[in-house]
Formats: C-alpha cells, structure tokens, sequence
C-alpha cells in the first residue's frame, strides 16, 4: 500500500512504544511501530525480560529491557494468570519504567511522546509526573472496548457475577451495547470477577486521561461504536487498522511458525480447507479436545490445526488422540502443527474456513483474507468479537454449546459446503474490500495516520 505521509518534516523524533508482553498484544504494537517508522519518527521499544521481542527482526528500532522485569517468570501465561500479570506489571515495574523515561528524555534526542498499550494503565501517572503525553494504543476491537468499559458498572449492579451458570448462558441484552448479551461480558478468572473488573475500571480510567487513542481497526467496521465510544471517552481516536496489511507478514510470533502449513495446503483445491487455531493463550480440557477432533473428523473436510504445546490440559501435547484419529492424519485430510504462519494460512487460496477463538488480531487477519469464521470464543474480548462475527457482519456462526462434536460437524457444514457460507463469503469479502480502500491515499485509516502524525508533531 501507498503509506507515505507527504511533506510532514518528522526528522526522526522519537517515539516510545511499550507493548503489553502476550503475543496478542506485542505483534499489534510491533506493527503499529512499524507503520510510525514509515512516516519518519524513530522508535525506541520498551519491553519486559519475560517474552521479549526478537530485535533481530526489527534492525530499524532501538529496544531497551526495563531493569528488573526477569525476575518474574509469566512466560508460560493463560488466562487464569493474565489478571494477576497487570497487578503485578503495573505495579512492581512503574519505577523502572519511570528511570527508563527519564534517561531518554535526558538524552539529545527527547522524547517526543509515549505510547502504551491500555493495560498499562498505571502508566499515565508516571507520564503525567514527567510532564510526557501518553497515547494508548488498545489492541482490542472498539466494541469490546465499551463493553470492557461498562462492566465494572454492571458489576455493581450485580448483573455480571462470573461462574454462575444461568448469567454465563444469559441471552439478556446488555443496554445500550445491543446486540451484546449479557453472557458476552468479558471472562477472565472465573473465581475472581471483582479482580478483573478492577482492571477494567482502572484501564478505563487511565485511558480517559491519555492524550489520544490508537485503536488496529478502521472505521467502515466500527463507525457506530466509535460514536457511541466517543461519548464517555471524548479524547481523539485515530483508527488507523488493520496494522497487518501496511506490510508482509509480519515477524513477531514468539514462536517458530511451521512453515510446512503452506505446502500442505498448496495440495488442496481453494477453499476446501478448515483452519483451526485458539490463539496464544487458550487452554482446552482434554475431553473438548476430542470433541473437537471428532468434530473434524466426522466433518470429512480437510482440516489445518494448530494445537500449542502445553494448551491440553493435562497433556504434552497429541497424546490424547487415538489411533482411529491419528489416521485420518497419517491419510493425509487432516495436518497438526505446533504453530502456524497465520496470516500465510488464511491468505492461502485452500483456506475456506477460520474456527477461530476470535482474539481481536485473528478476527481482523480472517476479515482481510475474506474467509469466514466459525466462533469458540473463551475469555475476555473473544466473546463480544465472536457475537459480532455472527449478529451483527453475519461473516460466521458461534458455536453456541461449546464444544460438542456434533454442532461442531454441522457448522463447519454450513461455513464451508452450505449455500448459507456463500453468503458469509460474500459478506466478508465485501468487507474486505473496504479495507483495500481504507488504506490508500484518501481512505479512512490513512486519513486518520495523516492526523496521527499532526497530533504527535503538535507536541
Ligand atoms: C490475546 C487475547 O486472547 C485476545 O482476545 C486479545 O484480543 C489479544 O490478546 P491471542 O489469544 O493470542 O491474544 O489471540 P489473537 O489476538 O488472535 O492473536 C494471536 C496472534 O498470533 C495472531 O496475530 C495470529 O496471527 C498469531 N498466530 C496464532 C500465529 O501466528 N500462528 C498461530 O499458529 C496462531
């Protein structure tokens, strides 16, 4: 794409970016300093010891470790840990985040602003302190950001109690955030939901504070929850997405992606294939685990899984297969790898299908490769993603069971064979076709990174 900012005099002002440290988080931000390299300001990294990005891949970037951050081990993360890593982060490494600050802005070059990801929010005091703007990037689609927004509120009215089933399976709309259900309140520790509203609450607050907000989606997607959003966070929003497509594919998995993925999927006929991937965090009890496989299985579409080492629970990582399955493998319909190149998978012509957890990033890569989704969302912004997949662009359908072996069957029917798929691939590719818009000259994201770079330069 075309993504020179004419006649903008940046002369390399620096910026610093500090990533939240999960994949998730870490690749939007990495992009996002990509894209602000291209138009001329320089980049200084700030990161944690514990997955710390690989600065062999990005040569152009100065990365500086925040003393102290390996004394912790998160590297093996899930979502039960998540909570317990922004309490901690977000309290133990202000202080070094501060020295780290205070240096660079000591040096010739400044320090011309800081960019956070929202779930560092104790950030913005320290920032505040050194008299430096914050800007938050929020790695999350707008729509689950209200929502996230909103439910401490919903908390205290006592509609959102985690772990109880009738509110887990509640079809009640939440108001104001239609078509949202109450049972797409964002989940994380399932004994603990004061703890997760807390973050919420004060990742909130510490936005409203921020200078701006950087969000990796584009208007023609969320244009009403952006004017819904701008109501209660009345800061400037710079919608600048989708990050992934300013350049190839990008370098910032932490870990290695089987590459074979590709040339397995250069024997099949275009859109044959069913993708399945739960991101970098999802775990999977070993009895779903089955489900899932016998899903497939019984499906008789080729299918392309990853399954993360450590994401059975209780397993290394195959053990759990019988043989009967295993064959199927052996056959050569079905192909496991460790970790995929993701975003090669659902470029590929064979891929007709994403089974996805709907983590914000997977949800846009399928939005611009145009292939439809099937939705297992488990915590967090996956749900409020995966209820607008399938309510509100109608690019996919939900499992609304979880994972049983037979729905599982039947919507990788309707997705891949049915004629009702057809028209979840004409929508998306109707969408998809508005992001090669946006991102030209004149088109809404590089509008918007046009006003972005005004905004910093204006500091
Ligand atoms: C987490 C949260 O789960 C998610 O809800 C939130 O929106 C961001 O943080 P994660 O679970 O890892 O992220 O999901 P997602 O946002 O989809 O990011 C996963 C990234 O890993 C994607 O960019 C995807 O392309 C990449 N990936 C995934 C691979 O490169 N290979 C794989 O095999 C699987």
């Amino acid at each position: 794409m075309d993504n020179t900012i004419a006649g903008k005099v940046i002369n390399g002002r620096r910026l610093v970016l500090l990533p939240l440290p999960l994949q998730g988080h870490l690749s939007p931000m990495l992009q996002l300093a990509n894209i602000l390299h291209s138009t001329g300001f320089s980049i200084t990294i700030l990161h944690t010891l514990f997955n710390s990005p690989n600065p062999s891949n990005y040569l152009h970037f100065t990365f500086l470790p925040i003393p102290g951050t390996c004394e912790v081990n998160f590297s093996d993360i899930d979502k039960d840990k998540v909570v317990s890593l922004l309490f901690y982060i977000n309290s133990k490494f202000l202080d070094p985040v501060r020295e780290c600050l205070v240096r660079l802005m000591s040096e010739d070059d400044g320090v011309a602003c800081l960019i956070t990801d929202a779930q560092w929010f104790g950030t913005q005091s320290v920032a505040d302190g050194l008299k430096l703007p914050r800007i938050v990037h929020r790695t999350s689609s707008i729509s689950s950001f209200l929502l996230f927004a909103k439910s401490p509120a919903l908390l205290d009215t006592g509609c959102f109690r985690q772990g109880i089933d009738e509110e887990r399976k509640s079809e009640t709309l939440v108001q104001g955030l239609e078509p949202l259900k109450v049972k797409d309140l964002p989940k994380f520790l399932t004994s603990e939901p004061e703890g997760v509203c807390k973050v919420l609450e004060l990742m909130a607050k510490a936005t409203k504070r921020a200078q701006a907000l950087i969000w990796n989606t584009f208007k023609e997607l969320e244009e009403r929850d952006l004017e819904v959003l701008s109501q209660d966070f009345p800061n400037p929003h710079f919608l600048i997405g989708p990050f992934h497509k300013y350049f190839p594919a990008s370098s910032s998995s932490l870990l290695t992606p089987d590459e074979t993925s590709l040339s397995w999927l250069d024997k099949h006929p275009p859109n044959s294939v069913i993708y399945v991937s739960f991101g970098s965090l999802v775990k999977i009890e070993e009895s779903r685990f089955l489900e899932i496989a016998w899903g497939l299985a019984n499906s008789k579409q080729p299918f392309l899984w990853v399954v993360r080492p450590g994401s059975i629970e209780g397993s290394g990582w195959l053990e759990p297969l019988p043989d009967e399955f295993l064959e199927i493998i052996v056959e050569g319909r079905g192909y496991i790898v460790k970790w995929a190149p993701q975003q090669d998978v659902l470029a590929h012509r064979a891929t007709g299908c994403f089974w996805t957890h709907n983590g914000w990033n997977s949800t846009l890569e399928s939005i611009c490769e145009g292939v439809p989704m099937i939705c297992s969302p488990s915590f967090g912004d996956q749900l409020p993603n995966a209820r607008y997949v399938s309510d509100v662009w109608k690019i996919g359908v939900e499992l609304e069971h979880g994972f049983e072996r037979e729905e599982i069957e039947s919507a990788i029917n309707r997705v891949l064979v049915d004629e009702e798929g057809l028209e979840f691939r004409n929508r998306i590719n109707n969408i998809k076709g508005k992001v090669d818009i946006c991102l030209k000259r004149g088109g809404s994201s590089y509008s918007s990174l046009e006003d972005l770079v005004d905004f910093i330069l204006s500091f």
